[in-house]
């Protein structure tokens, strides 16, 4: 597995958030945390400039949300077309956000947590975080005639990592958000990919989520991240070309869901068995009426038998 740190880059250096020209008497005279300079930034922006010309790279030890960060940047800057590209990586999130309106909680060095944000000018939307979802399953678990996928894309947006009884945990989310009426758009692709088993609380353990750990004993936040970052980046732009069909093979090699009953969530709630996606990434589910569209829009699916959702947590 390529999940491994790289040698440390010479000239690492995160960039930690502004300070203040003018000093608070009452602030306390503390530094803010600057992130571990084992991200290897400068590292990460030459994969990534060729792809995304202008990018800029930026490591934080905290922030609240890496998505709500690059959206209020893109609400405070210009027109999607005028803002360059940018990777913004936290060791820590305050408020990290998954789908539908759910806290994403992670541990400070837990969870690999970024966001990849850039205008982009697709024909169409549908399918994106199928293609994202694609994109990084098949970087931390290269295809290998033979063996069994270890990591599977449970529609619309999750990564989850497989056992060999057909069954598994969430491993990783994908959070797609983006701003501004007019094409291109400002696109955040927001990602969370557990890396050490996953503590809900300081005295609560979960095993019902997969970490990297498991497929690679040695793996660390940044290595995933210096494995992913590029394949998703080359991801979008030939999202961007050339829509869902090139992603097409791949999702269905990793599809959770196909041939299983799954039940959707929403005011439309329908169960039927999953029948893979159609050209523009919504689900067929195979129901007692007929076939069904489903979009990912406000929707969930859960497996028959999948425990619900805990309290609190996005997975
Ligand atoms: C989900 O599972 O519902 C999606 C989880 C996405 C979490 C990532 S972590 C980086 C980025 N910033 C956020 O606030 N959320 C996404």
């Amino acid at each position: 597995m390529p999940l491994r740190q790289p040698a440390l880059q010479a000239h690492d250096a995160g960039t930690a958030p502004a300070l203040s020209a003018a000093v608070r008497m009452d602030a306390p005279r503390t530094a803010p945390p600057t992130p571990h300079p084992a991200w290897g930034a400068r590292e990460l922006w030459l994969r990534l400039a060729p792809v995304l010309p202008g990018i800029g790279v930026e490591v934080l030890a905290e922030v609240d949300s890496t998505n709500s960060e690059l959206l209020a940047r893109a609400r405070h800057g210009r027109r999607a077309a005028d803002l360059a590209p940018c990777l913004l990586v936290a060791e820590h999130q305050r408020a990290g956000r998954g789908r539908l309106g759910r806290p994403w909680r992670t541990l400070p060095g837990g969870a690999l947590t970024f966001s990849l944000a850039l205008p982009m000018a697709p024909r169409g939307w549908g399918g994106l975080s199928l293609a994202v979802g694609t994109a990084l399953a098949d970087a931390l678990d290269p295809p290998d005639d033979g063996a069994p996928s270890r990591i599977g894309i449970k529609w619309p947006n999750d990564l989850w990592l497989l056992d060999a009884r057909g069954g598994g945990r969430k491993l990783g989310g994908v959070l797609i958000e983006t701003s501004g009426a007019v094409v291109p758009r400002w696109v955040v692709v927001g990602v969370g990919i557990n890396v050490l088993p996953r503590q809900v609380d300081a005295t609560e353990f979960s095993t019902g989520y997969g970490c990297l750990r498991e497929i690679d004993p040695h793996a660390t936040a940044p290595a995933a991240l210096a494995t992913v970052v590029e394949p998703l980046a080359r991801a979008l732009r030939l999202f961007e070309a050339d829509g869902l069909a090139p992603f097409a093979a791949r999702f269905a090699a990793r599809d959770l869901l196909r041939g299983r009953t799954v039940t959707t969530s929403g005011a439309e709630g329908a169960t039927g068995v999953a029948d893979g996606i159609d050209e523009d990434g919504a689900l067929s589910l195979r129901c007692a009426d007929g076939l069904r569209r489903v979009s990912s829009g406000e929707v969930s699916v859960r497996l028959a038998g999948e425990r619900a959702t805990p309290a609190g947590s996005a997975c």
